[in-house]
């Protein structure tokens, strides 16, 4: 499987991928400190891969530039086969982020999903300071469902130092000394998807379309064929 834009391609988690993450950047603030990437040996490496591609119900994929450098991936997982539902993960490089790579990446995968796989809606969880996710989420169609708060994994984080005190007050809690963060939760279904998206996918279709024309072309040379003569 492999899905384009004009910058980006998605395919499938490979091994190799993941010793490229070891050259990731690393976010400087704690509250993002789950998305750096461990510094890992090839044992860890290889047992991460394998978590992350061996669940029956859980899959992964590469954000590549179309120079094949890797920026990213992301994950469904708790795919429910019948009801046709998964809840996606999506993480960057700290080097790529702010670029419109989450949104396209998310919007070319979004097409694969529901006209490729055939399933019918999307959800996640995001962290309600994650202003950035949340509005890459919402550029893609995503809508709000609810709202819940859960207990944090760091205790001893000042939230002060993360963050401007409104934003510690609107997304977090504390209650009996232990702190609880803020989601919200989003869901996008097809229809939705459909509908709401129609304007900004249209350069990525029409990409798409193109690269698919292209591919069928004379003039376009197969480099994996040429590996095999
Ligand atoms: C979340 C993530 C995938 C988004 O991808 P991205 O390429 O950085 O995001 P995009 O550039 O496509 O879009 C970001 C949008 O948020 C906006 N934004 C950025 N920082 C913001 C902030 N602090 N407050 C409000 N909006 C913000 C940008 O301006 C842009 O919106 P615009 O196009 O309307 O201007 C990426 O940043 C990432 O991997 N982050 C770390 C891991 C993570 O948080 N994953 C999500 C877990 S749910």
């Amino acid at each position: 499987m492999s899905v384009y834009s004009n910058r980006l391609k998605i395919e499938e988690l490979k091994l190799d991928d993941v010793y490229q993450m070891n050259n990731w950047g690393r976010h400087g603030s704690l509250l993002f400190k789950d998305y750096n990437f461990p510094n890992m040996n090839d044992k860890q490496i290889f047992d991460w891969y394998k978590f992350k591609v061996k669940n029956k119900n859980k899959k992964s994929y590469s954000i590549k530039l179309t120079s094949g450098k890797l920026i990213g991936y992301l994950t469904i997982r708790e795919i429910k086969r019948f009801r046709k539902i998964s809840t996606l993960g999506l993480v960057l490089d700290p080097n790529y982020m702010n670029n419109g790579y989450g949104t396209e990446s998310l919007i070319i995968f979004l097409n694969y999903y529901f006209q490729n796989l055939k399933m019918k809606k999307m959800i996640l969880q995001v962290a309600k300071f994650n202003k950035r996710a949340i509005r890459c989420y919402e550029k893609c169609g995503f809508r709000l469902l609810t709202e819940y708060y859960d207990c944090m994994d760091i205790q001893d984080i000042d939230l002060y130092r993360e963050l401007p005190k409104e934003q510690v007050t609107d997304n977090f809690k504390v209650r009996n000394g232990i702190k609880y963060m803020g989601f919200y939760k989003m869901e996008i279904a097809y229809k939705e998807y459909k509908k709401r998206t129609k304007d900004i996918s249209q350069n990525v279709y029409n990409f798409v379309d193109m690269w698919k024309r292209f591919k069928a072309s004379p003039q376009y040379i197969d480099n994996n064929n040429l590996k095999n003569t």
